[in-house]
């Protein structure tokens, strides 16, 4: 049983693998948090709530009301009963008041998990792979309940939360906030990790102690941004990637959020993740229901490398879904660096007839292919083919390429508009826009409003005709700027606030309905690089374009950071042409294939004008990446170096979950003068087996050695080389 309930202390425990997390109902039927770590085999932990000592019950005065509400470790504080630190819930009710209460009305407990409408969520593959605790909590006075919902995984260290408000009274009531986890910690010795950045350095791992106060990461960009992913872990001051306690939240949605961390006067701390509540409303009339989307929290007790090994397992199994889920993905050749807009169709067969030669598996066409777009300051809303580019239409050019034994893949923006379009001309107010205020462009183009089913079965109606007419077996879906002035000509203006929400729910309407008709098609989501890489996008899209930073040093920090918690199976990885277009680096081609070999792999160049020995690699390449990709889909990920500490090298290393054989990666940034090879300790393999590196194969040592002593990287000359090694158990 993963979560159980003692009557005598009122306490649930859940037990997810190894972790634990246990939650009381206490005087009054406030629901307290008790403990989340490593699992314990005690049924009853509320001793540690401390109910009975200062500052619960002053020496001399009763219980002083204010003090129980600003010190409990509250499971899902509420707004203005006394409780002064940050919340998860705040309305305004038909008073006007904002005060919120909730106490604890009901509970149930049931095998599996249950899906949230119209939300993405992880789920389970057969009801016996985790149980579900609801916990219903009631404010009578304003007529809300609001239900609690944890899942546990029996064998991960994964814990799922999220909340449903419904109204339940004869009023309407306005919800100004609905955060969808907190968890307390009775301590403030912790660092909080997050990964920020910005176009073209996504994610980069920033690590400092918390402090008094509140400290967060949020977006209010209307999706979860470049510059902050909804991801955080709390860990120990000691925690590094082998050791030590981590609590890792990731929230899976693609909008507004907020991750905080706050340290009260007595030192606790209370973590919270859900959307953020500034510029957010939501209007609740009777009998209506709001559902908070997921937030899933992972632990361990052995560092950040093992929080992500169970993000990742946990994704690879519960969150990603479809046909590509656990198969190869296809090696594409991608025109943008290749051609940006200056291409024809005659100039891509050209290219793909190169491309399959030499093993390339799928030609995607990126912008430029519609309307009138020959650059970004025009045509997106236009689905429609551009003859001129495209002699003859897109299903000729589909047929050629198919004919070369290649797929063809095609990108999209569909949730954008260029004031430059047909679609604009036609409907002005589909445009996300403030009425009276000029709108605030952003390469030249401005956001569909997505929280209107008309404009959304309109751009699916258009895309719908393209890939009834040709075969397209792949879909970039971007989404290229930030919401601003936002409103939309179709609310009044009490549910204006609502539509930042509404959005991202339409956005997922339509990513469900393309998945749903068209599942064979690959969808890979990306948003000016890498500003969508979340959760909840995996759950439409096994992979999600990492960043437009194709520079293969630059990359080391960017899929590093993504992997503290995306599986780097769904990382998009291109090998691009040098000097890179972004950095003007040039990195030799091997080891550009070395890093694009940790996601999904493929080629972002012009395979005709490449140079002939970087052409020439490229059969070698492939026959590389096939070989080890079974590691990078299923095996476990080891950082092992960190390129946050020491930017002049990086390894890491997938081992089969069996330990069976592991490929190591070694890239050396910077090479140093007068310096010895490097000994690089393995992680991850069986300490008692014996290995042999595939091109010695003589040579036996055991996992234990390789692991404690190290592999030897012999003294390599020049900057951004790399080797591989791949070790297999004898
Ligand atoms: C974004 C994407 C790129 C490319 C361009 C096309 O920047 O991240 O890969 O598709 O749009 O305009």
């Amino acid at each position: 049983m993963s979560i159980i309930y003692n009557e005598n202390s009122r306490s649930f425990k859940l037990v997810a693998g190894n972790s634990c997390y246990i939650l009381a109902v206490v005087s009054e039927n406030y629901l307290a948090h008790v403990y989340y770590g490593t699992a314990l085999p005690d049924d009853d932990l509320t001793y540690l709530l401390r109910l009975d000592t200062y500052p619960f019950t002053p020496e001399v005065n009763n219980r002083d009301r204010g003090v129980f509400m600003d010190n409990l470790p509250f499971e899902y504080p509420c707004y203005n009963i006394g409780d002064y630190r940050e919340h998860a819930l705040s309305i305004i009710d038909k008073t006007g008041s904002a005060a919120c209460d909730l106490r604890y009305k009901s509970h149930k407990i049931y095998d599996g998990k249950p899906a949230p409408e119209g939300l993405p969520a992880t789920f389970v593959n057969s009801p016996d792979e985790a149980q579900t605790l609801e916990i219903v909590m009631e404010d009578k006075s304003a007529g809300l309940e609001v239900t609690l919902i944890y899942t546990a995984f029996e064998k991960l260290n994964a814990i799922t939360r999220s909340a449903v408000v419904k109204n339940v009274g004869g009023e309407n009531v306005k919800l100004t906030r609905v955060l969808s986890a907190v968890v307390e910690f009775d301590t403030d010795e912790l660092d909080m990790i997050t990964l920020n950045g910005s176009w073209a350095r996504e994610r980069f791992v920033e690590r400092h102690p918390i402090r008094r106060g509140k400290q967060l990461i949020d977006s209010l960009r209307g999706e979860s941004s470049h510059q902050n992913n909804p991801f955080t872990a709390l860990c120990e001051h000691k925690t590094d990637e082998d050791s030590g306690k981590a609590w890792g939240f990731n929230f899976v949605y693609s909008g507004n959020f907020v991750s905080e961390a706050e340290v009260d006067q007595h030192r606790q701390t209370r973590y919270l993740m859900g959307i953020n509540g500034t510029d957010f409303e939501w209007h609740l009339a009777p009998g209506e229901v709001f559902t908070a989307p997921e937030v899933v929290m992972v632990y361990s007790d052995s560092g950040l490398g093992q929080m992500s090994r169970t993000f990742h397992d946990l994704y690879r199994r519960h969150l990603i879904r479809g046909e590509y889920r656990d198969k190869r993905r296809p090696i594409l050749i991608n025109n943008w660096e290749a051609t940006y807009f200056d291409f024809t169709a005659e100039k891509l067969v050209k290219i793909a007839e190169q491309a399959a030669a030499l093993g390339i598996e799928m030609l995607v066409m990126d912008d430029g292919w519609f309307g009138k777009r020959n650059s970004d300051n025009c045509s997106l809303g236009d689905w429609f083919v551009n003859e001129d580019k495209l002699a003859g239409g897109l299903k000729a050019l589909v047929d050629k390429v198919n004919a070369l034994g290649m797929k063809f893949g095609l990108w999209f923006e569909p949730e954008m508009i260029s004031p430059n379009s047909e679609l604009f001309r036609a409907h002005p107010d589909w445009a996300i826009q403030t009425k009276g205020r000029a709108l605030t462009l952003c390469r030249e183009q401005c956001v569909l409003d997505y929280s209107r089913k008309e404009v959304r079965d309109y751009v699916y109606g258009m895309i719908k005709n393209i890939l009834d007419n040709a075969n397209i077996e792949y879909i970039k879906w971007d989404m290229n700027r930030q919401l601003t002035e936002v409103a939309s000509a179709a609310l009044p203006p009490e549910r204006q606030r609502e539509l930042w929400h509404r959005y991202v729910l339409g956005v997922y309407d339509l990513m469900n309905r393309l998945t749903t008709d068209y599942p064979h098609i690959l969808l890979e989501n990306c948003s000016g690089g890498g500003a969508r890489f979340d959760p909840g996008m995996l759950y439409y899209s096994p992979q999600i374009w990492c960043s437009d930073d194709t520079d293969a040093i630059e990359r080391l920090k960017i899929q590093a950071g993504t992997s503290m918690c995306y599986p780097c199976s769904a990382m998009g990885a291109h090998v691009s042409d040098c000097p890179n277009h972004i950095t003007g680096r040039t990195v030799p081609f091997e080891t550009r294939g070395h890093v694009a070999m940790v996601g999904t792999f493929g080629y972002e160049l012009d395979v005709t004008r490449i140079p002939q020995a970087d052409r020439d690699a490229i059969p070698g390449q492939i026959e590389e990446f096939k070989k080890y990709n079974h590691l990078v889909r299923t095996g476990d990920h080891y950082r092992i170096g960190n390129v946050f500490e020491d930017a002049e090298w990086d390894a890491w290393a997938f081992v089969a979950k069996d330990k069976s054989e592991a490929l190591f990666e070694f890239v050396q940034a910077v090479s140093r003068p007068n310096r010895r090879s490097r000994r690089i300790k393995m992680k991850g393999l069986d300490a008692g087996a014996y290995y042999y590196e595939e091109s010695s194969p003589d040579v036996k040592l055991s996992g234990a050695a390789l692991m404690e002593c190290g592999v030897i990287i012999p003294n390599i000359s020049g900057d951004y080389r790399s080797r591989l090694m791949h070790f297999i158990r004898v």
